[in-house]
Parts: C-alpha cells; structure tokens; sequence
C-alpha cells in the first residue's frame, strides 16, 4: 500500500453497484465500489494455477485499472517469483497466527495498480496452523483488513486441504483450471465436490494443444468454458517476470486471459 506505484491514486475504480455481502470501498466521483475474491484453486497440481493467478491480476490492474492485490498462499512462492518478488523471511505464516500484520508484508510489484502479499517456505504449516487455530473464517478475516483494494486475487496451493476450506469461504469467485485430459477432468470432478456448491466457480480450460485430439474433444465437449492455449510466450513471460498481456500484448495467450479476466468481471458484476 506504500507502493510508489500508487502515488496519487484515489480510492477504488468500480461500477457503482451495491452487494451488501460484499466489502465497500471509497471510490472516486461518490460512487461505491466493492472488494472482490477470486481464487484460483484446484486439488490438481501443475495444471496453470500460477500462471492463471499472475495473469488475472495484471488484466486487473492494468486493463480494468483495478486495485488489486496478488496474494500468493502456496509455500512455492511461483507467483511471488513470477512477479519478481519472494517473501525474504518467515513472514507468511505469521499473519495467519497474528504475530505480523498481513498488511506489512504487501509490496509493490513494479506494475501500476499491483501490489503483492508474498508467500515463503513457513506456508509449509498453514494446514496445521489453520486447523490448531480452528478459526474457520482467519482467511476472510484478514482479506476484509487488507485495506481498499478492488480485488484480491488468491494463488492456492493445490490438494483437499484446510487452506482450500478457508479459500472456499474467503472467495466470491473460484476460477478452476482444468487441462483436457481424464485425470484433470476428474481433478476437476473431485474439486467441484470438494468445494460443495458453496462458492460459484468459472472452469477454464487450460494448456490447450490443439494439435492434439484429446484436447480438441475436450474443448468441443465444454463450448462454454474459455480456454488457455499451451503457449511457448506463456512460460517465456513468465520467465521475464511479466504477464503474457504485457511480454506479448497480440498473443492469443494474452487475448485468453483477457477473455476469462472479462468474464471474470461480468460474474461480479451481475
Ligand atoms: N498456457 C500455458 N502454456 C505453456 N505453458 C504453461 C501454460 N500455463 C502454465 N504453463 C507452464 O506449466 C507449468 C505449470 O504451471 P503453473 O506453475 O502455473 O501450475 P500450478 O497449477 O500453479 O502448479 P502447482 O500445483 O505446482 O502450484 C509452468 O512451467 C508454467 O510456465
Ligand atoms: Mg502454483
């Protein structure tokens, strides 16, 4: 929130509509705005959650000019990597317990309006932690003492977990990526289960070969899902540290989380 990138900035940049379930925020011109959540989550590992999290917080920050902040949950710390930034002590774990201010971990990313909450390697006893504390909305919690960001996108760990629990509770929105294949698609069966009915969820599917028939089947199966094509720009972003929009801004790598990032915005919305 000390962000230079956020000099001169003024409230919140939203549509002025009203969802009392829903944290209000100042916004400019007396309208209100309001906090949203959206986690990217799957029980399956390596199937784009990363890449999709890091994605979507930049179409929010630089194409809907959203206040938004990344919060990296998974000891990995890719997202925090991917956005140039890993937590540098064992500080993650610590907002969870109370003994630091979540708010004193976010720092600024070097892109306008994106701010992050790394993770780092105490993550690792956030199940443990979380279930010890038996404080079933800790995650809510926090997120609603962040401070007046438009949006707060969470980058889960995967598995059925007690931090996916909490996630499914913090979230309005929960964006699964599936990759066209039986396992993932039954990953995907097993998280919709998991995750009960409770929050609404956005499949996408992601890695997208075209080439092969798999895939095409899949998507043909799933017309409404958007989908992520598998992408050399995607990895060789990443490895810029910048968002495919940003490395390779007429890529349909891009133009797809653009896409699910609109999509994103209309579910909110409506
Ligand atoms: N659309 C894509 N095209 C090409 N490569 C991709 C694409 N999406 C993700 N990848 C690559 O696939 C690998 C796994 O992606 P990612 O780390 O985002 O998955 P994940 O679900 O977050 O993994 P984990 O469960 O370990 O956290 C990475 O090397 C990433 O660069
Ligand atoms: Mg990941």
């Amino acid at each position: 929130m000390d962000s230079p990138a956020f000099a001169g900035m003024t409230g919140c940049s939203g549509p002025a509509f009203f969802v009392p379930d829903r944290l209000p925020c100042a916004a400019p011109h007396g309208t209100f705005a309001f906090m949203a959540t959206i986690a990217v989550y799957s029980l399956k590992g390596g199937v784009g959650k990363t890449t999709l999290a890091a994605n979507l917080a930049w179409c929010a920050a630089a194409k809907s000019a959203r206040r938004t902040l990344l919060w990296d949950l998974d000891p990995q710390a890719a997202a925090s990597w991917m956005l140039g930034r890993e937590g540098k002590w064992e500080g993650a774990r610590g907002a969870f317990s109370r003994d630091v201010e979540a708010r004193e971990l976010i720092g600024p990313t070097g892109i306008e309006r994106l701010d992050l909450l790394p993770a780092d390697a105490s993550l690792r006893e956030l199940d443990h932690l979380l279930r010890e504390m038996d404080k079933k909305k800790r995650l809510s919690k926090l997120i609603a003492g962040l401070g007046d960001y438009d949006r707060v996108i969470l980058d889960c760990p995967p598995g059925l977990t007690e931090t996916a629990k909490q996630v499914a509770r913090a979230a309005d929105l929960i964006v699964i990526p599936v990759v066209p294949s039986p396992l993932a698609q039954r990953a995907y069966e097993e998280t919709e289960r998991h995750l009960g009915g409770r929050t609404p969820t956005l499949p996408v599917h992601a890695m997208v070969d075209r080439r092969r028939r798999m895939h095409r089947e899949a998507v043909e199966a799933r017309p409404d899902w958007p989908a992520i094509p598998m992408a050399s720009v995607v990895e060789a972003s990443a490895a810029m540290h910048r968002a495919a929009g940003d490395a390779a801004p007429r890529s349909p790598a891009a133009a797809a989380f653009l896409d699910i990032w609109q999509r994103i915005e209309r579910r909110l919305a409506s």
